[in-house]
């Protein structure tokens, strides 16, 4: 048996439907079933259930509507993406019980100087230290902190995820819905490919440790607005915005980072995900908006 924490939520969803489709039975205690932040719940809850082969931890708050929205409910933020993966930590680490944190891309900025995608090895450096970062990557970098290095833990780095179905939390949605775009480059996250790469990586006993988890390269918006385009998906031309000025010139915007990651080290332990722009083609073919 699973234990899948986070589970009613858009990433944690499409996990329990990976789960589903493997034929795994798996547990998923609502947020009110069980309080994350309390170490004596959990313990106790464990207990009662007994001890699952793997957890998986899909819990967290990006914000609503949008991430801006982090910076008003701070608490809300604090707890979901720090406090709970430090109290699944400390309990699931005590009882030897392996798993999956799903952390952010969103701890870098930019790309390495030569234009390559940040390795796990780089320093996050953009969510430490510069006053641009926002508190949910502060909040997820401090989480990484507290569990990175940590025996049977493994975190994976999801960036801007995206699938066919229509869904306010879909990039591909978020797009459409956009009066304006702002053109920047990223590496970005099949979201069901994700949900494999989180199983799978448990069930094969890859290294403990960080991945990044995104399609292999990088894209920039205008190229995903382009594919919607193409495929007829969206019909409206797309307005964008001078540039990062003019964007984050709206009252409360956050800044939000933009980044490149290398995904090479999942796909050299064997579970890596599909070029960024062959996935993006796919899942526009598979959209139920087509
Ligand atoms: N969506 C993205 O763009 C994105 C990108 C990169 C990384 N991530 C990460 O992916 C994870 C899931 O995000 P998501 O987009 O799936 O968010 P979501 O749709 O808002 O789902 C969040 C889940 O966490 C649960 N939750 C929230 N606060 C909780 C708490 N204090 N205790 C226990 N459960 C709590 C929610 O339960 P209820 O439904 O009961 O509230 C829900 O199941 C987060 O760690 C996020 O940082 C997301």
């Amino acid at each position: 048996m699973i234990v899948l924490f986070g589970a009613s939520g858009y990433v944690g969803s499409a996990i329990a439907d990976r789960l589903r489709g493997d034929g795994l039975d798996f547990l998923a205690p609502s947020h009110r079933e069980l309080d994350l932040t309390s170490r004596e719940a959990l313990t106790d809850w464990l207990v009662r259930i007994g001890k699952p082969e793997f957890a998986i931890n899909a819990v967290g708050f990006t914000g609503r509507p949008n991430i801006d929205g982090t910076e008003v409910e701070k608490w809300h933020t604090l707890r979901a993406n720090t406090v709970v993966p430090g109290v699944l930590a400390e309990v699931l680490g005590s009882e030897g019980i392996r798993w999956g944190h799903v952390s952010s891309g969103c701890i870098y900025n930019g790309c390495r100087p030569d234009g390559s995608g940040f390795t796990e090895e780089d320093e996050p450096e953009f969510a430490i230290s510069d006053p641009r970062a926002g508190w949910y990557a502060r909040t997820k970098w401090m989480a990484e902190k507290l569990i990175s290095g940590l025996p049977g833990v493994l975190i994976w780095r999801l960036r801007i995820p995206f699938d066919a179905c229509d869904n306010e939390r879909n990039y591909l949605t978020k797009l459409m819905r956009y009066d304006r775009l702002l053109e920047v480059r990223n590496s970005i996250s099949q979201l069901r490919e994700f949900a494999s790469v989180a199983v799978r990586s448990l069930r094969t006993g890859i290294p403990d440790g960080t991945y990044n988890a995104t399609n292999p390269g990088s894209i920039l918006t205008s190229e995903v607005a382009a594919a919607l385009e193409k495929r007829g998906i969206c019909r409206r031309r797309f307005d964008y915005f001078r540039g990062e000025q003019e964007f984050l010139s709206y009252p409360g915007r956050v800044f939000r980072a933009s980044c490149v990651l290398d995904s090479s080290k999942l796909e050299r332990c064997g579970v890596g995900m599909p070029d960024v722009h062959d996935s993006l083609d796919r899942t526009l073919r598979e959209s139920n908006r087509a």
